[in-house]
């Protein structure tokens, strides 16, 4: 088969299409022929060097939507020829508050989706939501899972709040947008484009600050009346604190990402005096995967696909998504 394959750390050129063996169903999982991959902000990660334990050559890509190829030993057959995704998570563990020291995410130590064929425990398999394409229904897994966690069994966002999502254009940030939407929520957003706070306000968004121009915050504490109930952030650094700063007393901030890195001068007595709640988030449960996948499929939500690519273009796709060009979900089609 054909893949993306990641030959060595640095910069995006290190993605090479090569022709590499094609994977074999063992007992218990089943081959997926992959018609579309998306991209998730880790796999830029992993190529520049800044997770350990990174053994050459992998392909990338946690992302998959596509049709089964093949099953192994006890697997229903019932599934071969089925359109469906792929829940990235492996291993989560007993504990629904958080995951094992076993979870892994597929992509890596494992083959990932920047390829024709991907091999997954079957248990991972769901029907793909009929409305969706294939390059739709590739942007849900990784992103649509993590901002599902964050917004709806973390934050546990009510109708009526106000919610600030930081950083609009990443991938997640806009299914988070999107399902805080679905619960009733007045969403505003942050963003260093202006371009990208209009296209939240067509998805609903009721506004947004760019982060580039002035103090954002209080842009943000302006709009909303005296700040947000409820902030959903993935950029970390001064982001997170600048949030802490103008939640409502008595917030909640969830966050799953730190895309700007550590916080250098952070007011603790900001948490205690407001009563604020910090929720941290990653991925989740298999369970959240299939509400998350139902509230799209009732709600008829389609995820923002910002541009799609070739498998033979990820070089190109990850130089996208490292400066930052992208709105929402950068998507690799599979011939
Ligand atoms: N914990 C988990 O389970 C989990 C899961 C998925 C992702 N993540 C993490 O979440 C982060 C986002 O991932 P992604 O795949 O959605 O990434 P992405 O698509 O690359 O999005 C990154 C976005 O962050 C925004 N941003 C960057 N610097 C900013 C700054 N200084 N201030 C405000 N916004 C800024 C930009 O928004 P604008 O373009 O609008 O300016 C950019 O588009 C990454 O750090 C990733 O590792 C964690």
């Amino acid at each position: 088969m054909k893949a993306a394959v990641l030959t060595s750390m640095g910069d995006a050129d290190a993605l090479v299409l090569q022709e590499v063996a094609d994977p074999k169903p063992g007992a218990g999982e089943a081959v997926v022929r992959v018609r579309a991959a998306a991209l998730n902000h880790r796999d830029v990660f992993i190529r520049q060097g800044l997770y350990p334990g990174v053994k050459l050559p992998v392909i990338l890509g946690s992302d998959a939507a596509g049709v089964v190829a093949e099953v192994g030993e006890g697997v229903d057959t019932a599934w071969v020829g089925k359109e469906v995704v792929v829940d990235p998570c492996f291993d989560w563990g007993d504990n629904p508050r958080a995951q094992s020291n076993k979870f892994h995410i597929l992509g890596l130590p494992e083959d990932g989706t920047y390829a024709e064929f991907v091999k997954v425990p079957a248990e991972n398999l769901a029907p793909k939501p009929g409305h969706l394409s294939f390059e739709e229904a590739a942007a849900l897994p990784l992103a649509g899972l993590t901002a599902y966690r964050a917004v709806v069994t973390r934050a546990q966002v009510a109708a009526g709040e106000k919610v600030l999502v930081t950083g609009i254009g990443g991938g997640v940030s806009s299914f988070a947008l999107q399902i805080a939407l679905a619960a009733g929520a007045e969403v505003y957003v942050t963003s260093g484009s202006d371009e990208k706070i209009e296209r939240a306000k067509a998805l609903g968004a009721a506004g947004g600050a760019n982060y580039r121009e002035g103090d954002w915050g209080k842009a943000i504490v302006a709009m909303t009346g005296g700040g947000p109930d409820v902030v959903i952030d993935s950029v970390g650094g001064e982001t997170f604190a600048r949030a802490i700063e103008i939640l409502k007393t008595g917030g909640r901030l969830a966050t799953y990402g730190a895309t700007a890195g550590a916080v250098n001068k952070f007011e603790v007595r900001r948490i205690f005096w407001k009563q604020l709640t910090v929720l941290g988030s990653t991925m989740g449960l298999r369970s959240e995967f299939a509400e998350m996948l139902k509230l799209y499929e009732s709600r008829e939500l389609r995820p923002v696909v910002d541009k799609v690519f070739g498998l033979g273009e990820a070089a190109e796709a990850h130089r996208r998504m490292e400066q930052g060009g992208q709105f929402g979900k950068i998507v690799l089609k599979v011939d």
